[in-house]
């Protein structure tokens, strides 16, 4: 069965999530109407196994495909990959009409994404994720980008898909580290917004119902970005985990992954907020049972004084107050204004001894 659920209401776009939706998807397609060709980008692991399936679904409703394939990982995105599909979609003489598709995880959907945003001042997107990552979170809610030298997505711009397609078949061939990187963000939402559905994670892996998990995830989504599409308010609940997160990804050269840094960083800010009397202790234990049961780290495995200076470093933390995610229980979580000189308290208060990381 497909789920169809609306982002944004009147002007906005379906997330449809289903088992085989890429086989009968053309229903969906109005939300493209009147496009003659479909540029669909994807990375060189993704195009083998899903390229066919995504071409002919465009095909069979009357439009040229043309495909962009990139390698694989974070190092391609970059502005040289964006510049390229640019070149592409010029090349292939795009109009206004016709749609860039991203077919792929969460580099791909901020690639293709950010070219529909420029190219011609904006062409329609069409999302198609491949990740549970991006199923859940990087596919809905319109922020596309580019790393720059200088730091992951300091490039981007806010460009509302048409139309998401989330087949969850397509999660069969996804590596297990892939699959539990998305299961930490899957976790992240259990956090901010449901104590039940945490229990359930616990209860019942993610991969015996993907469509109802990410369905849920994709509603909390959405009720999000319906209030803050622009990032300046609840948006950014969603961070919950992710400052101690990416300072662990980054002192790690990134083998540290991101689902890896945002599950120990989640139990970091927690384990801080039971001691600091903000959070109950068995909140904190439902987290960690959910990290363990998904075999996700709980410890951080750095000192204090460089996870210090790694958080600090960062753009997004810079100047005035820091904007940490503290939960105050499973299911709920505030945005906290912090100083940044007590940061290392908070990260010395979230540590305990070890790390419990496991392959
Ligand atoms: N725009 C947003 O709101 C947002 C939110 C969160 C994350 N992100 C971005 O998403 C990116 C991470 O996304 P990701 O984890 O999906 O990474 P990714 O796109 O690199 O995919 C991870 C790996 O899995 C492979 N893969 C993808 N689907 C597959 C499938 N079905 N079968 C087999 N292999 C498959 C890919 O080729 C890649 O090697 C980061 O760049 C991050 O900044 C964006
Ligand atoms: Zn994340």
């Amino acid at each position: 069965m497909t789920e169809v659920i609306r982002v944004g209401g009147g002007k906005g776009y379906d997330v449809a999530v289903g088992r085989g939706l890429l086989d009968d998807a053309g229903q969906f397609l109005g939300a493209v109407g009147g496009a003659r060709k479909a540029l669909v980008v994807s990375d060189s692991n993704v195009w083998p196994l899903y390229g066919k399936k995504a071409e002919k679904l465009f095909r069979e409703t009357g439009m040229k495909t043309l495909s962009f394939v990139f390698e694989a990982g974070e190092k391609s995105k970059t502005l040289e990959t964006f510049g390229r599909i640019l070149d592409a979609a010029a090349a292939e003489k795009l109009t206004r009409s016709d749609v860039i598709v991203a077919l792929g995880g969460g580099v791909t959907g901020d690639l293709a994404g950010f070219a529909s945003a420029v190219y011609l001042r904006g062409v329609r997107c069409v999302q198609i994720p491949t990740t549970l990552l991006a199923a859940v979170d990087s596919s809905v809610g319109g922020k596309t980008g580019v790393d720059l030298p200088a730091g992951k997505n300091l490039a981007g711009a806010f460009h509302r898909p048409s139309l998401v397609l989330c087949d969850t078949s397509t999660l069969d061939t996804l590596p297990d580290a892939q699959y539990r990187s998305g299961c930490a963000e899957v976790i992240k939402y259990g956090m901010i917004g449901s104590e039940d559905f945490l229990r359930k994670l616990i209860a019942r892996p993610v991969s015996e119902a993907p469509e109802e998990v990410i369905s849920f995830c994709v509603r909390m989504k959405k009720d999000v970005v319906e209030k803050d599409e622009f990032d300046v308010g609840c948006r950014m609940l969603l961070n919950f985990g992710h400052t101690f997160g990416h300072a662990a990804e980054l002192l790690s050269g990134y083998s540290i992954s991101h689902g890896e840094g945002v599950a120990a960083g989640m139990a970091t800010v927690t384990r801080a907020a039971v001691k600091f009397g903000i959070c109950d202790g068995a909140s904190l234990e439902l987290l960690l049972s959910a990290l363990e049961k998904y075999n996700l780290p709980r410890v951080i495995p750095f000192r204090v004084p460089e996870m210090r200076s790694a958080v600090l470093s960062d753009k997004k933390n810079i100047g005035g107050e820091l904007k940490l995610i503290v939960p105050e229980k499973a299911g709920k979580c505030a945005i906290r204004g912090i100083d940044p000189a007590s940061v290392g308290k908070w990260i010395s208060a979230g540590r305990t001894s070890g790390w419990n990381r496991q392959k």
